[in-house]
Formats: structure tokens, C-alpha cells, sequence
């Protein structure tokens, strides 16, 4: 369906051809003087100079030429040359109407929808989740969920960091303590138990205990390279365990990602690609784009433009091992070949803005994407605590994912009852409960994604969780009044089919309405721009306008059916949306609160 933008502006371009100008320069912007009109045109200065008029003049000339508009209702010249307007009530209606009929709101599907890959997550194998895992979580699904909503096929993937000195680090520190463990028997042959000779809390122990140790114990640390090298070359025992270490690691992470509404198609990880990354590198030498330096590979990947240092990437340590930068470009490699995606995207801290800047060019450079594959890096801001430091503990430490959904849980909980207590209704404890954790991470969510994604932000828990303002709660809080108007409408007899939005009836009746108008080009938008905060800033715009109609309007004692049934439509409309909206930033709405 055609934006509504674009409709107004076909008709204000026709005006100009029809009074001699050109027509291109009748584009149509929303109005930035919104107490005088909805709309407007600068075409007229823009054309001033060509046809050496006034620009007064040929927005009058444009004007006169609009009065018998189907489209617009009032059109009128305004110095210096501004052509101000507003649309017809009936056009609106009618573009509501064909939007309410529309798949997706009149959202136009791609006429070639790109294959993408999405690499959001990160989280390493054996490591509780915490607070730093949460930015790339929220916004790499609303990105996965935009995309596949707008059309494209794409493909999420955890990309865990399951490889490595820290899988030896917890095999050696197992050994230290369980010697006998049947894995460390190098002569037995037999099937290895099927279950983990340890939980995940057990785990989550070991690990920092091993890291600790390696850091002050030399042997220690001998040890656990000798154990990464023995799993990497495939000692039976040491994969068994190291396959115990993942299968009860990733049934915590399965939980945990769960609980977040965050769902990944793809749980690969950096051991993925073990086994191809001594082809890569042989190439990478062979066509001679990595050379020798201080004992270490590396590959230039300066530019003449570049402003900035720009290190050459390494791609083997002098030790001869693989580093972080040879998985991730192996792992370039590997998804090329299996899924030949036109895009990759990486949603990473922005902190780790060279280094992909690196890979990137590195992955250029020797051919690893083709020459129109897209490499992206949406690079992350900080979430600070209020003091405006990272975010951490009251103790100072790094606080666990699980425990900060707690406390915004416990918070959101105390203000449901209270808002329960003041209106004067019973809600019983596992309701309660129950809808705490859906506003929650509605909280969580819509306070993080609400902020460009690059910037800081304050994780400020009394704000996130106000009922109130620029929040989540504040737009569940709309859809559970609006379901809750439409439920009475039902109980007082009405049906939600069979019915059509009219005509605007009063002001703030149109300006829901052609806020809801903007729809498909708002998720267009979002997408051409990877931006999940635009969505909040659209849905937080319908909630205003729908809250004043509300507010200005008695909707279901309305005498007059046809009135009555077409406010209900148009509600019925704007819930459908802000519901789909929420569904593509990761959360959802509860059916009260
Ligand atoms: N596991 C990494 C870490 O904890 C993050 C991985 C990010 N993704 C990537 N393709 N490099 O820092």
C-alpha cells in the first residue's frame, strides 16, 4: 500500500504541473508547524530561482489549482512561499479503512527479500548471563524480528564463545579435583555416561575458580593449555566433557534467553569452526594477503583514506594458536558457503567497533564475502547505573541477568498492587505475579530499545517502571485499556467484525488517526534504518494520541451506532498495531493491570 506521504504528495505534484511548474517539486512533509496545518510543501522556494517568481506566487498559483482536491481540505499560501495543509476527513477514513483490510498495515513486502544473518548474544559457555549480555539479547531480537516482519529471511545465531583456553581452564580444574573421572582415563574405550558429572552451578564455580588459579599458578596455567590443546586435537575423553560442559550450559542459557522472550534459530559457536580454520589461514598465506610479524599472521587492512590507527589484523598468535579475530573470520567464511547471506549483522558492544571495522576489511581483502555482501556492526552503548558508571551491583560487582529481572519483577509487582489498591480491585497472587513478569520485561525492553542503540543509557528502574511517560508500562498500560473497551463494547452486545472506521469526528479523533496513517512507512523505516528505538518513539506517539482521544471522547455511551461502531474499529485498529509493534521490539501485552 502506498504511504500516505506519498498520496499527498502525488496530488500536491499534480497541482504543480497543472500551474506550469514541476512537479517534483511537490513533495509533501508532515507539518513542523503542527498548530497551523498537518502538512506542507516548500516546493514553492525551492522553485523561486528557476521560474524567478516569488515564491509567494507560485505556492498561490499551487494552491488554486488544489481547491477542488479530493485529498485536501484546506490549502493555503503562506509567506514566505510555505504551501500549509490539511487532508480530508473522508481520505483519511478511506486510507484507514484499506490499511485495516492490508496484511501488515499496508506494509510493502521487498521485491527481493535479502537473506541475512544476525550474530547477536555472545554469551560464553559456563558463565552465568549478566547485565552485559542484556543490550546485545534485546536489541539483536527486535533487529531478527523487524526484518523478518518487513519481509527479509533471516537467520539469528548465538555465536557462542564455547572454545578455547576457558573450556580448558574448567576441564583442568575438574581433573585437579575428580582425578578419577573416567574422561581422564586415556586407556578406556567404552561409551562415556550420559550425564554431567557436574550441574551448572557447580560449573559457574569452576570456571572463575580455574581463571583465578591460572593467573597466579604458572603450571596451573600449563596445565590448562595443555588440556585446550588436547580437546582441540580431539582426546576422546576431553570431548565428552567438554560435551557434558555444553549440553548443561546450554540448557541454562535456553532458560535464561527464554525468560528474556529472546529465541535464537541457530546455536553455533566458535568450536564450530575449529576444524576449517587451518584451510583459511593456509590460503590467506598462500595468496599472500597474511604475512609474518614478530611471529604472529597478520593481514593490513589500512586504507589510504583512514584517518584513524588502523592495526593490521592478526589472524595466528606467535604462539601459533587461533585468537578471537581467526573464529570470527572463519565463522565469515562458514556462513557464506552454508547460507550465502547478502548481510551479516553483528550486535556487539560498541567498544568492539575497530575490531570489526578490521574483520570486516580483512574479510574483503581476502575474499572471504563476495563483493556485494553487506557486513554491518551495530555497535552498542553502555548501560550505566545512576551514578552514570557502568552498571553494577550495590556491592560493586557484576550482577547476573536473572537477579536484575528479579528486582524489576519485585518492583513491577509492588506497583501492580498498589494501582490495584487505588482503584479498588482484587487481583490474586499469581496473577499478580504472572503479569509482574510480562510489564517487566516490558520495562526492560522498551527502556533499553526506547535509546538509539549506540548511545549510553540509564538503566533507571522508578522510570522503567512507571506507569507513566516515555515507557513500557505506559504502552501495555494503553493496550490493556483499549482491550478493555472493546471487551465492554462486546459485553454490551456490539461485534468487532463487521465494522468500519468513518470520519473523524473531532480534532484529536484525526490526529490518532493519521498518527496510525504513518504505519507502514514507520516500519519501513525501522528496518531501512535498523532502528528498533523508532518503533518506540511511533508507538509512543499513537499511545499520546490515543490516550487524548480517549480522554476527549465518551466512546461507548455514544448514542449514535454508526459513530459508536467506527470509534470501535479505529480502536480495534490501533490496538491490532501497537500489539504487532510491541511483538517486533520482543515483548508482549497482558490482558490486564
Ligand atoms: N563471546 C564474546 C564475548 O563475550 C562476544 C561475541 C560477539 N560476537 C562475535 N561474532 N564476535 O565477548
Amino acid at each position: 500500500m502506498k504511504k500516505i506521504l506519498d498520496l499527498i504528495s502525488e496530488e500536491v505534484e499534480k497541482a504543480f504541473a497543472e500551474a506550469g511548474y514541476d512537479a517534483d517539486l511537490g513533495r509533501v512533509t508532515l507539518s513542523n508547524r503542527p498548530d497551523l496545518c498537518e502538512y506542507q510543501c516548500n516546493g514553492a522556494m525551492a522553485g523561486a530561482k528557476k521560474y524567478h517568481k516569488a515564491p509567494l506566487t507560485i505556492a498561490q498559483d499551487v494552491a488554486a489549482k488544489l481547491g477542488g482536491s479530493s485529498v485536501l481540505s484546506e490549502v493555503s499560501a503562506a509567506a514566505p512561499g510555505f504551501l500549509n495543509m490539511k487532508v480530508k476527513e473522508s481520505f483519511v477514513g478511506q486510507y484507514l479503512r484499506d490499511m485495516a483490510a492490508s496484511e501488515k498495515f499496508g506494509l510493502e513486502m521487498p521485491e527481493k527479500p535479502m537473506k541475512v544473518i544476525i550474530d547477536y548474544g555472545g554469551p560464553n559457555i559456563a558463565k552465568p548471563l549478566h547485565v552485559g549480555h542484556l543490550r546485545p539479547a534485546i536489541i539483536g531480537e527486535s533487529v531478527k524480528r523487524i526484518y523478518r516482519y518487513a519481509g527479509h529471511d533471516i537467520i539469528g545465531d548465538i555465536h557462542m564463545g564455547d572454545w578455547g583456553l576457558p573450556m580448558g581452564l574448567i576441564i583442568t580444574e575438574l581433573r585437579k579435583r575428580q582425578p578419577d573421572l573416567i574422561y581422564f582415563d586415556d586407556s578406556y574405550e567404552g561409551e562415556y555416561p550420559a550425564d554431567a558429572p557436574f550441574t551448572i552451578s557447580e560449573l559457574e564455580e569452576i570456571y572463575p575458580t580455574a581463571s583465578a588459579r591460572s593467573k597466579e599458578d604458572e603450571a596451573y596455567k600449563a596445565d590448562a593449555m595443555e588440556a585446550t590443546y588436547k580437546l582441540q586435537s580431539g582426546v576422546r575423553g576431553y570431548r565428552a566433557l567438554w560435551k557434558h560442559i555444553m549440553d548443561v550450559s546450554v540448557a541454562d542459557l535456553k532458560k535464561n534467553y527464554n525468560d528474556l522472550d529472546v529465541e535464537f534459530d541457530l546455536w553455533k559457536g566458535e568450536s564450530d569452526v575449529h576444524e576449517i580454520i587451518p584451510d583459511m589461514v593456509d590460503r590467506m598465506k598462500k595468496d599472500g594477503f597474511a604475512y609474518e610479524s614478530d611471529g604472529a599472521w597478520v593481514v593490513d587492512v589500512k586504507e589510504e583514506t583512514d584517518t584513524k590507527e588502523m592495526p593490521p589484523c592478526m589472524i595466528l598468535k606467535s604462539d601459533g594458536a587461533a585468537l578471537y579475530n581467526t573464529t570470527d573470520l572463519a565463522t565469515i567464511e562458514d556462513r557464506m558457503k552454508t547460507y550465502h547471506p547478502d548481510r551479516l549483522i553483528y550486535v556487539t558492544d560498541k567498544r568492539q567497533d575497530l575490531y570489526f571495522e578490521q574483520i570486516f576489511r580483512c574479510a574483503r581483502k581476502t575474499k572471504l564475502v563476495n563483493e556485494d555482501t553487506e557486513l554491518i556492526h551495530i555497535g552498542f552503548g553502555t548501560m550505566n547505573g545512576k551514578d552514570g558508571k557502568p552498571f553494577k551491583t550495590r556491592e560493586g560487582g557484576v550482577m547476573r541477568l536473572e537477579n536484575l529481572i528479579a528486582e524489576i519483577n519485585e518492583e513491577m509487582l509492588r506497583k501492580i498492587r498498589d494501582n490495584a489498591e487505588t482503584k479498588g480491585y482484587a487481583v490474586d497472587d499469581a496473577e499478580a505475579e504472572a503479569t509482574a513478569k510480562v510489564v517487566g520485561l516490558a520495562a526492560i525492553k522498551y527502556g533499553d530499545l526506547s535509546n538509539q542503540a549506540s548511545k549510553d543509557y540509564i538503566f533507571d528502574m522508578d522510570r522503567f517502571t512507571s506507569f507513566e511517560g516515555d515507557t513500557g508500562p505506559y504502552i501495555l498500560y494503553t493496550i490493556v485499556r483499549i482491550k478493555s473497551i472493546l471487551g465492554k463494547y462486546e459485553e454490551q452486545g456490539g461485534k468487532l467484525t463487521d465494522i468500519v472506521i468513518g470520519e473523524a469526528q473531532n480534532e484529536s479523533e484525526k490526529a490518532l488517526m493519521l498518527e496510525l496513517a504513518k504505519a507502514n512507512a514507520q516500519l519501513e523505516a525501522a528496518c531501512e534504518e535498523i532502528a528498533p528505538h523508532r518503533i518506540c518513539a511511533y508507538i509512543y506517539d499513537i499511545a499520546n494520541a490515543f490516550n487524548r482521544f480517549y480522554h476527549e471522547t465518551k466512546i461507548l455511551t455514544e448514542e449514535d451506532d454508526a459513530v459508536r461502531s467506527g470509534w470501535i474499529a479505529l480502536l480495534s485498529l490501533t490496538v491490532k498495531l501497537l500489539e504487532q509493534c510491541i511483538d517486533l521490539l520482543g515483548f508482549s501485552a497482558p490482558d490486564r493491570m
